[in-house]
């Protein structure tokens, strides 16, 4: 077949190598890279990561286009508007990062309530003296609440995660109804257990209550900046907050503010507004756990994203 594919970076796993036999135009070739922007004449689908952002303009020098994958759940980097507009398809990779993400969310969680890294680096330091009855002291999550932003897969993965913990999950999304949040029935290995559901809350409710926060809902016009210093300062004191979402969602100034007049217990970030440039402020703000988005990090994941991309795209074209 003659369609031209253009990716902009090797996938996990033998997908897009698969993808290529059937598909054998498929180029490799760095994002806006010379020989990218040369390609675009003719390119017929797109594959770009979620750190490489199209725009309107793109679109117009791409006469030929008829799908645009990203190798990620998030879309919020890509012009949907325009591509609708265009007939173009965007495929994403929904559901295979679910576990992935909110295991990560998780492992922030502990490591900014248990101090891990700080607890790492006094034993690498060679200087740690021994058991002392208030070294290191943490944050106890069992019995307390958590508040989680969006309710769809990945809110409600982190919602078992929490539950397991002996946290109280609630939950704020978009939809106003009221109803509550069933976080167990959908389709994992953990059906057989009784259903067990979680309020749904009006935003400032939600936040007053939460001694965790952690974000699971997508960056779009109605979510970005919907966290803001009055907002954050609902929060009760000591309160933890979690980012694996995105970044543009909440004001990280009035994080690290909050922070540092000790009203936030404590931070843990895998994403950041403006990735991957990061704030330096961050780099000296106590009680804060960095990554750098590693979300869907794990071989399964990234291996099933590109599965699920190279089929989509596939089956569109
Ligand atoms: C995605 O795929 O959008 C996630 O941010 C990965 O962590």
């Amino acid at each position: 077949m003659n369609t031209r594919i253009l990716s902009t970076s090797h996938l996990v796993g033998p997908s897009l190598a698969m993808l290529g036999e059937k598909f054998p135009k498929l180029s490799v070739l760095p994002f806006r890279s010379d020989a990218w922007n040369r390609d675009l004449d003719y390119v017929e689908a797109l594959i770009v990561m979620l750190s490489e952002p199209l725009d309107e303009e793109d679109l117009k020098r791409c006469p030929m286009l008829k799908a645009i994958g990203t190798y990620s759940v998030g879309v919020n980097h890509l012009p949907i508007d325009a591509c609708k507009a265009r007939g173009i398809s965007i495929v994403n990779t929904p559901g295979v990062l679910t576990d992935a993400t909110a295991d990560i969310a998780l492992t922030l969680l502990l490591a900014v309530t248990r101090r891990v890294a700080e607890g790492e680096a006094l034993v690498r330091s060679d200087t740690w003296q021994g058991w002392q009855p208030d070294q290191l002291l943490g944050i106890g999550l069992s019995g307390k609440t958590c508040g989680i932003l969006g309710s769809g897969q990945i809110g409600r993965a982190f919602a078992r995660r929490v539950w397991a913990l002996g946290m109280k999950p609630v939950f704020w999304d978009r939809d106003a109804s009221g109803q509550p949040v069933d976080f167990i029935a959908t389709g994992n290995q953990h059906q057989h257990i009784a259903e067990i559901i979680a309020p749904r809350l009006p935003l400032e409710e939600m936040l007053r209550q939460s001694a965790v926060l952690s974000l699971h809902c997508p960056l779009t016009d109605q979510t970005r900046g919907l966290l803001g210093i009055n907002e954050l300062k609902l929060l009760p004191k000591g309160a933890v907050v979690v980012n694996t979402a995105r970044g543009g969602i909440l004001d990280e100034a009035a994080l690290r503010e909050l922070l540092r007049c000790g009203h936030l217990g404590g931070v843990g970030l895998d994403v950041y507004d403006g990735e991957p440039k990061i704030n330096v402020d961050w780099l000296d703000t106590p009680r804060t756990v960095l990554l750098p988005h590693l979300g869907s990090a794990t071989f399964e994941s990234r291996s099933a994203m590109a599965e699920l991309l190279c089929s989509g795209l596939e089956s569109v074209l």
